[in-house]
């Protein structure tokens, strides 16, 4: 498609939007914004007004340092909806990407995986259950970190009867992705944060956070929202967020304002390419670009390789 049509496109969507009295923020259409435009979004959010550094919080700029406790209000108001939430908000297809995120880890016997920003615990029971059923193997263990007591306090309940609790083989604590200093340098196979990092006020230091707790041949790898890459169904993705995913949130878990959050955030979490960059930075290998993209780019997988 070239860019006049699909700037055609995107007025026709436009006039269409506001004929319908859809309330959507208009600059989620402007396709004309290339990568490049967007690219430095994140050090752009990150300057300083009046000596105080200010980043995103969704689309409201706030100073840096309160940004963490916006962040865990928001998981706070959503913990225990969550589940039911996700499932629909993206019509169950989260499981899809979460079950194929396990199947690309594909992690060995006796790993030891360190699952960041947890929550309640959809990677952690993907990652056992593969390992006892693919890699018949009883001795893995995973290590799930959430900043979010609530949070974690849902997927402690979920594991609670498990034989999985039971064999010590999955622990949980309260930490920020940023900043792991209980946890060794160099001490886990797999590293795994989904839908998670859009939320952290630094992205680049988790992922080298990341890059230090995992031992020498460790993956780290991330699913995360990102840039639907074809402009109509881009369109349509805007839709569903700024219109269904906040009325949903209204309706089900009576929150709109931290469902506005969750879609705003990621718009402003760096494409593909500029995340795949992040990574390389902090010292990871890449294979190829870096990164798989999952239904049209909705979301995708990242991953690098500590050698
Ligand atoms: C959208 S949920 C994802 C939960 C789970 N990984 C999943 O895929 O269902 C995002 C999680 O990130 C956590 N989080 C946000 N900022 C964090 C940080 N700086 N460090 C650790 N966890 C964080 C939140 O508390 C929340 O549980």
């Amino acid at each position: 498609m070239n860019s006049s049509f699909a700037r055609r496109l995107a007025g026709s969507a436009t006039s269409l939007i506001r004929t319908a009295k859809v309330h959507i923020p208009l600059r989620a259409f402007s396709l004309s914004v290339t990568h490049q435009q967007q690219q430095p979004q994140l050090q752009n959010d990150q300057t300083q007004h009046n000596h105080t550094t200010t980043t995103h919080f969704g689309f409201k700029t706030v100073p840096e340092e309160v940004k963490e406790s916006l962040v865990r209000n928001v998981f706070s108001s959503v913990a225990s909806n969550y589940d039911m939430m996700n499932d629909a908000m993206s019509l169950g297809i989260h499981r899809l990407w979460k079950d194929h995120f396990m199947r690309n880890m594909a992690p060995t016997p006796g790993a030891k995986l360190l699952d960041v920003a947890g929550g309640t615990g959809d990677i952690a029971h993907r990652f056992l259950n593969y390992q006892d059923n693919i890699n018949c193997d009883s001795t893995s263990t995973v290590h799930m970190v959430d900043i979010n007591p609530d949070m974690l306090r849902e997927g402690e309940r979920r594991f609670s009867d498990s034989k999985w609790k039971q064999e010590g083989r999955i622990d949980f604590t309260v930490g920020n992705a940023e900043n792991l200093d209980f946890i060794k340098d160099n001490s886990f196979d797999a590293y795994s944060i989904a839908f998670g990092i859009r939320n952290c006020t630094h992205p680049d230091r988790v992922v080298r956070e990341a890059f230090r707790v995992l031992k020498p041949g460790g993956r780290f790898m991330c699913l995360e929202f990102s840039r639907v890459t074809n402009p109509l169904l881009a369109v349509a993705y805007d839709l569903h967020s700024f219109y269904v995913i906040p009325k949903l949130g209204e309706i089900i878990a009576n929150d709109r304002n931290s469902y506005e959050y969750l879609v705003e955030s990621i718009r402003k979490f760096p494409t593909q390419d500029d995340f795949a960059q992040i990574i390389r930075e902090a010292g990871f290998t890449t294979i190829g670009s870096g990164y798989e993209n999952l239904t049209f780019g909705t979301v995708a997988i990242h991953s690098g390789f500590k050698f």
